[in-house]
């Protein structure tokens, strides 16, 4: 078994869970007015089905509407919520995982508390200048945004001793609720910028009483809410502290400030400690330093350091795959691996893992669409899993009637397509007319190689689900008359188009897919389009195997790029931002020119803000408002406002004008065919959009 020590069983105090993979807590919002709702049940008891160890429930209220971030999370503050805990209690146990809710009040970010008018309680006051950098955010995002104070400005206040012995109070009669729902045990949160994290950081905390100035003072909040519930519960109760391991900001909490806090966590009676980080920036590039981190492991060596001041487990997070968290619990860095976006991509990743089948894991491509909901209240949903977020709708069910199904275009919304319509018993055909699976998701792994991982689990998906694969095969009524289709599902994408320009058609001027045909060696037109010394490059490159594998193309393509050193790219969305930085990282000195006012916009902001921080890292520049006017051999002209502007290139990529494209559907209908369209070409939407549209397509059929 390749991940013997992540599936083995572990010990929370009391409490015993049949593996090692923790569930960490993440807002469904899906509450009404504080109550567990059944799609709160769907969500958690798809992950206890799949094999989750522990769950813990998503941050939960314990003063709730006081102290709250939104009226959709789980309330702690009456009896009235202790029947809907109990659902959840029963719903994790019926299939074999714990559960533990995570408590927290939310200090500054208690958005509730602006929208009903109360000050919010901090440790000190003014709060330190802020921290939030909007400047990659949408004005829609925005107004989004505000909604969740109702428009109102937060106002803030020291919290008084009253004030603490009242928290104190709130939290231990909230974690009895919990018990007395029969739920396993609670997680004080202690991390993320919230109210006993504001006292733990030196950074917020500057008060000059017993609550602040020395590790114990500032720690003594923490110390109390523990104790407290220790006292309430018994120790027949599991107890986490979730602490940051680090705070992303000067003067914050080290990784050595958090293990004295652990280590008084578990003189207070904690039995785990949950090693977490958060940054300030919370809208922007800071918020993927922490909480929710950019790098694979990123907060691992944090873990590592707590584990060796504390003698009671420790949990890790951050993009932890299984592989990485089966060594570091044989290293000792850790005693138990908690995985968020993963197991939102893949509830069933614990029972695949136990069945020995890790290449059916659907891996979480790290695009933050998931959290960016969460922004603005909203419950998650998931590029690669078209069901979170939807469980409204139900399972999937076998099909009432076995149909012949056809899908045309073999991208992720074609692929997810033929997955589901097989998974529901139909009998599917999958035409795919270049040499490959995976359309534009394929090209872009060039730039986002984890955009590789959905492309390989639906590949490999689909052929397990015995659907015939027909790749070098284009569409024909002919041979959708000779398959016997009874649904035609077309999935080929959008229709890109250069400028109507002067200049737009010259050889240096390349489209996204003409450059990544480049590279790959599978567009033989856009390499015909180079100079002769540049065509010998790209005939040597594909000699010599560069082109052999995407991973091959860009590692080599760091010392092997065909193309000139200036690059202009046109067009500032999503396309335009990834390819920027890849050809930064290769050395061209790139501009961007947009028209618009807002760069990747298409991007989950998390993840633009983290792009362009990057790209600008590389040296991009970026020139938004820009109307393009004329291309020539040695520039790209443009106009900002009414001023002219020349910058000079080598080469120009054109990553705008994209449009659906439903010429292949229109003939299709024209001759007889019962046609449905998903992905780019009925509306683009990217990855997510494909995949939902190609599930939704899938499952009404
Ligand atoms: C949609 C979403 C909501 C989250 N909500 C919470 C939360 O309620 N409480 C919390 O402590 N962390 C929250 N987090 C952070 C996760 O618990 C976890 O620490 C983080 O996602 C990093 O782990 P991962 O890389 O495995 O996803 C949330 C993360 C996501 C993606």
């Amino acid at each position: 078994m390749p991940h013997p020590t992540l599936l083995t069983q572990g010990r929370i105090g009391s409490v015993e869970t049949r593996n090692r993979i923790v569930l960490p807590a993440m807002d469904q919002n899906s509450c009404e007015d504080g109550e567990i709702t059944d799609l709160n049940i769907a969500h958690y008891e798809a992950r206890a089905r799949g094999g989750v160890g522990l769950l813990i429930l998503e941050t939960s209220a314990v003063a709730w509407p006081i102290g709250a971030t939104s009226l959709h999370q789980p309330a702690l503050s009456e009896d009235r919520f202790i029947p809907g805990l109990k659902r959840l209690a029963e719903a994790a146990h019926r299939h074999g995982s714990k559960m533990f809710v995570q408590m927290c009040h939310h200090g500054k970010t208690a958005g509730v508390d602006a929208m009903q008018d109360r000050e919010q309680l901090v440790p000190s006051v003014p709060l330190p200048a802020d921290e939030n950098d909007l400047s990659s955010v949408t004005m829609d995002e925005l107004m989004k945004m505000a909604g969740l104070t109702g428009g109102k400005r937060a106002q803030q206040r020291a919290a008084t001793i009253d004030d603490l012995v009242w928290v104190v109070d709130q939290f231990a009669d909230a974690a009895e609720r919990v018990q007395k729902a029969g739920l396993d045990g609670i997680e004080v949160h202690a991390a993320h910028g919230y109210l006993i994290s504001t006292f733990l950081s030196p950074h917020y905390n500057l008060r000059d009483d017993e609550y602040g100035g020395s590790v114990e003072n500032r720690a003594r909040l923490l110390v109390e809410v523990v104790s407290a519930i220790r006292k309430r519960c018994g120790s027949d109760f599991g107890i986490i502290v979730r602490l940051d391991g680090r705070e992303y900001v000067e003067g914050g909490i080290t990784p050595e400030l958090s293990a004295e806090y652990a280590v008084l966590a578990e003189s207070a009676g904690a039995d785990a400690i949950h090693v977490s980080a958060s940054g300030p920036n919370s809208m922007g590039v800071g918020f993927t330093n922490g909480p929710l981190p950019w790098q694979p492991d990123q907060y691992l060596g944090l873990a590592a350091v707590v584990k060796q001041s504390v003698s009671i487990p420790v949990i890790a997070v951050g993009r932890i795959f299984p592989d990485a968290a089966e060594k570091h619990l044989k290293n000792g860095d850790c005693d138990f691996v908690s995985m968020g976006r993963q197991l939102l991509a893949d509830p069933d990743l614990p029972a695949k893992l136990l069945s020995e089948k890790p290449d059916r894991v659907r891996t979480c491509i790290n695009c933050f669409v998931c959290v960016a909901q969460n922004f603005w209240d909203g419950a998650p949903i998931c590029a690669v899993n078209a069901e979170l977020g939807h469980y409204d709708e139900g399972p999937l069910r076998l099909a009432t009637e076995r149909r012949k199904v056809v899908v045309v275009g073999g991208g992720p919304g074609g692929m997810e397509t033929a997955r589901v319509a097989a998974v529901r018993g139909h009998s599917v055909t999958l035409l795919e007319k270049s040499p490959h699976l995976g359309g534009t998701a394929r090209f872009s792994s060039l730039t986002t190689p984890m955009n590789a991982e959905l492309v390989r689990y639906l590949s490999t998906e689909i052929s397990l689900l015995d659907v015939d694969i027909r790749t070098s095969t284009p569409v024909t009524a002919g041979l959708l008359r000779e398959l016997n289709a009874d649904v035609v599902v077309v999935a080929t994408g959008a229709r890109r188009e250069r400028p109507d320009i002067p200049g737009a058609g010259l050889p240096h001027v390349f489209s996204g897919d003409d450059l990544r045909g480049l590279l790959t060696g599978d567009d033989p037109a856009a390499a015909s389009r180079l100079p002769v010394h540049r065509r010998l490059m790209v005939s040597i490159g594909r000699s010599l195997g560069f082109m052999s594998s995407m991973d091959r193309v860009r590692s080599m393509s760091k010392r092997w790029m065909p193309i000139g050193k200036r690059v202009v790219v046109v067009g500032g969305g999503l396309v335009g931002v990834e390819l920027a930085e890849y050809l930064a990282e290769r050395g061209r000195s790139v501009t961007v020119l947009e028209e618009g006012e807002k760069l990747g916009v298409e991007m989950a902001h998390p993840r633009r803000a983290r792009s362009l921080f990057e790209a600008r890292n590389h040296g991009v520049s970026f020139i938004t408002g820009a109307q393009l006017t004329g291309i020539t051999e040695s520039g790209v002209s443009y106009l900002v406002g009414d001023e002219t502007h020349t910058v000079r290139s080598d080469a120009v990529v054109i990553a705008s004008g994209v449009h659906t494209d439903e010429s292949i559907a229109e003939q299709l209908r024209t001759d007889g065919f019962d046609v449905r369209v998903v992905g780019d070409a009925a509306s683009v939407g990217y990855i997510e959009g494909a995949v939902r549209t190609g599930y939704l397509a899938g499952r009404s059929i």
